[in-house]
């Protein structure tokens, strides 16, 4: 599947299709906490599916759920049609993961590393490759504990990969990469799905989302609240279309437009409110009363307000 088709990805999988993640109602309570409150998802050969949700939401304790890591308490779980508590073993060979809170012995050197895991592999990647593809070449001798942050992580990533995986787990994959390193590793990513690589991918970066997910789940303390195409959340959640722009003048007369819900003003900068084509109108009606404002845009709806809308504001 190429990114083309995202768009029109399904919001839903068919019935029949075969999985290579399938969770149905998945339960894990840690003592009096609730993390996961019945989670169901199903990822398909081929796909890249992202989870989204706030700190706490349970995304990390469904991923552990998943690779067997923590039992849960109710629910069924199969990767590739296999259990992943009874089958470990031949899941191990199949799966790769990088998790948020991994780490390596520190002096342990990045390249040794790879090939370590590589051994384990029946069909690994080129470690040397690998080093270079995730921007570690000059740093194949460094020891774990020598990296920074951001070098560690991609190092994680690509241990996660050097098997040559069916599917592959990134929770947080880029968090502590800098703007070009996360561009570099979205480059990857599409790169692994081309060769057919199921990807399940945890973040909180609605960009990346976007960019790389055919689908999305939303998660709320444990639940699932929205499922979908970035394209679809967007449509179904984001809300309204807004304008933006500074003026003095009085600009009420805009309630009047064709679309517009609302005019709000903050400070010297109005946000109107609605739908349809909203810049376009907006602008005509202030030319047409003599104003021109040069910073007149339309901020369009993203994952981020489906994000809020779904998952509430901070503190709630
Ligand atoms: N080992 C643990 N023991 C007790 N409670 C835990 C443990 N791990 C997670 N929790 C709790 O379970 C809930 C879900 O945590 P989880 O780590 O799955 O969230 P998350 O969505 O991955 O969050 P983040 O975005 O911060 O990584 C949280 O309330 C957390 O406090
Ligand atoms: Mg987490």
């Amino acid at each position: 599947m190429g990114t083309a088709t995202r768009p029109d990805a399904p919001s839903a999988p068919a019935a029949t299709a075969p999985r290579a993640v399938e969770v149905r109602g998945l339960r894990k309570a840690y003592g009096e906490r609730v993390a996961l409150a019945g989670v169901s998802l199903d990822v398909l050969p081929g796909e890249i599916v992202g989870i989204i949700g706030r700190n706490g939401s349970g995304k990390t304790t469904l991923v552990e759920c998943i690779l067997g890591l923590r039992r849960a308490d109710d629910g069924r779980v199969r990767v590739l049609g296999l259990d992943p508590q009874a089958d470990r073993g031949r899941l191990r060979a199949l799966v790769g993961c990088q998790l948020q809170e991994s780490a390596l012995p520190d002096r342990l050197r990045a390249g040794e590393a790879l090939e370590l895991f590589a051994s384990l592999a029946a069909e690994p990647a080129d470690p040397r490759a690998l080093l270079a593809e995730w921007g570690l070449t000059g740093h194949r001798r460094t020891p774990f504990a020598a990296l920074s942050g951001g070098q560690r992580q991609r190092l994680l990533v690509a241990l996660a990969l050097v098997t040559r995986p069916r599917v592959v787990f990134l929770d947080e994959m880029t968090t502590g990469l800098d703007p070009s390193a996360r561009r570099t590793a979205w480059g990857l990513i599409d790169d692994i799905r081309r060769r057919g690589t199921t990807v399940v991918l945890v973040t909180h970066f609605m960009d990346e989302a976007e960019r790389l997910c055919d689908r999305l789940v939303v998660l709320r303390e444990g639940r699932v609240v929205g499922r979908g195409s970035p394209g679809e959340l967007i449509a179904r959640h984001a809300g309204q279309t807004r304008v933006t722009f500074t003026a003095a003048a009085d600009v009420g007369f805009l309630r009047a437009v064709p679309g517009v819900r609302a005019v709000e003003r903050t400070g010297g900068r109005v946000i109107v409110r609605g739908e349809g084509p909203l810049c376009a109108l907006v602008g005509a009606a202030l030319v047409a009363r003599g104003l021109a404002p040069t910073d007149l845009r339309p901020v369009l709806p993203g994952l981020e307000d489906v994000f809020l809308a779904l998952t509430g504001e901070e503190g709630a």
